[in-house]
């Protein structure tokens, strides 16, 4: 045997949580002896970190186990597992229609990899996908440094919002946010190691309710606890509920500088029906009103949605609504989805919209969002905006980072300015990015 480090190849798929759980689970394997690579080729075990949310993400988790069949021929030895939200959904069922996985890893339950791999050295085929009641964080290793200038911090999971259509509160389960101390203390340790921007992330980031000195803390006030950090330049959080949009946390868009002028707040459908039968429990008018709120807090703010098309019993004035609420608010980013059933929800069990109209409209509604985009886009010319430099661009000399719209921008410039956060003057908008120069 040669004492070489084994290589593990991560797949990760959907959301941001996801890429947070892929970085923290090749850290629990780090520990073990295990280093990254690209390559599932050279790999000794290939992680899938799935996503149940539509069923296309399903089934690409089950089409690219099949695409690993040739790999694990060729070397019988090689591990494959499968983590993530798909893992949770049908944990045993994946086992037994893919003999070739030699683990199914549940979302709660990465710090129990590395026991589980050792499992699978004996010949055993673990499935693991219990809630614990311990935090799952605690148990993994210390996060080590990665050279980025941003990072992702898991402060909530779960969701107890039961959308008629989201398998969330099954893959996560019900809501849980982790204490405030353990959050000031990670993210104390990431800025200590070069973080300058950090996203706080949850299924229902803005629902957080964490242990906090004297009681329960609301998101509003953990981001002003946060903005103290000396050297954390930016805070961003996703995703939101418009319902748990609280006071003091719109009070903070106004009021505290390190929170970025970004919100992504889905709505889903601008129609008051669908909206019930979607068991939103608010209205369009009740999310307007909202906006206007946030608006008048931080006015310069870019909104950002969620939207479903063919939603079961959407008419075509239903679809028309959602339209003019698109228009209405004028977000600057969004993104919208066919409707997917899935197994075990309430909408799984209506009759569906006719597959050709949800595509039509799903057009419709991508055509009017992406004009709005570009608007927004091309309204930053000639403004001055900050920028955090995460890498290199594509052409000699580039740079790119996010602005603080979250708008990936571009500059030219000879001295590095990887990790940078400048002022930069925007000169052209493209249609996925600024270019500007720095000022
Ligand atoms: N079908 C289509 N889109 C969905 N989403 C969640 N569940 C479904 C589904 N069954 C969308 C919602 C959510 C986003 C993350 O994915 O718009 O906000
Ligand atoms: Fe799913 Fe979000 Fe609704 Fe929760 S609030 S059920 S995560 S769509």
């Amino acid at each position: 045997m040669s004492d070489a480090p084994k290589k593990l190849h991560i797949k990760t798929y959907g959301c941001q949580m996801n890429v947070y759980d892929s970085e923290r689970m090749a850290e629990a394997m780090g520990t073990e002896g295990y280093v990254l690579t690209d390559d599932p080729a050279e790999a000794d075990m290939v992680l899938l970190n799935t996503c149940h949310i539509r069923e296309k993400a399903a089934e690409k988790v089950y089409s690219d186990l099949g695409r690993l069949r040739p790999f694990k021929e060729a070397k019988p030895e090689l591990k494959i597992g499968v983590a993530g939200c798909v893992a949770q959904a049908e944990g045993e069922e994946i086992m037994r229609r893919m003999p070739l996985v030699d683990l199914v890893v549940g979302s709660q339950n990465y710090h129990r990899l590395p026991e589980m791999v050792a499992a699978t050295a004996r010949g055993e085929r673990p499935v693991d996908t219990e809630f614990p009641v311990e935090d799952k964080f605690e148990k993994l290793p210390e996060r080590p440094a990665t050279g980025r200038p941003t990072a992702f911090l898991t402060v909530q999971e779960g969701c107890d919002k039961f959308c008629a259509f989201c398998v969330v509160p099954y893959t996560r389960g019900a809501e849980v946010s982790r204490p405030v101390a353990r959050i000031l203390a990670e993210a104390g340790k990431l800025v200590a190691k070069g973080v300058k921007e950090i996203t706080l992330l949850g299924q229902n980031v803005n629902g957080y309710h964490g242990e906090g000195d004297g009681g329960v803390w609301g998101l509003g006030r953990l981001v002003r606890e946060l903005a103290r950090i000396e050297g954390l330049e930016r805070i961003r959080y996703t995703t939101s509920h418009p319902n748990d949009m609280a006071d003091d946390l719109i009070e903070a868009h106004g009021a505290e500088p390190k929170l970025m002028p970004y919100l992504h707040l889905p709505v889903q459908s601008g129609a008051d029906r669908i909206l019930k039968l979607m068991n939103r429990h608010h209205t369009a008018e009740a999310y307007l009103r909202l906006i206007e709120r946030i608006r008048a807090a931080r006015p310069d703010i870019l909104l950002s949605s969620d939207f479903i098309a063919g939603f079961p019993g959407e008419t075509e004035q239903d679809h028309r609504d959602t339209l003019a609420l698109i228009e209405e608010v004028g977000f600057g980013a969004a993104f919208s989805f066919k409707y997917s059933p899935r197994p075990g929800t309430p909408a799984a069990e209506r009759a569906g919209v006719d597959p050709e109209v949800a595509d039509r409209r799903l057009h419709e509604l991508q055509a009017l969002i992406t004009r709005l985009q570009h608007e927004s886009q091309a309204a930053m010319v000639g403004r001055e905006v900050g920028v955090l430099f995460e890498k290199p661009g594509r052409l000699p000399g580039q740079w790119v980072g996010k602005s603080d719209y979250l708008q990936a921008v571009h500059v030219t410039s000879e001295t590095p300015l990887q990790g940078a956060l400048a002022k930069v003057r925007i000169t052209a908008s493209g249609p996925n990015s600024l270019a500007g120069v720095l000022v």
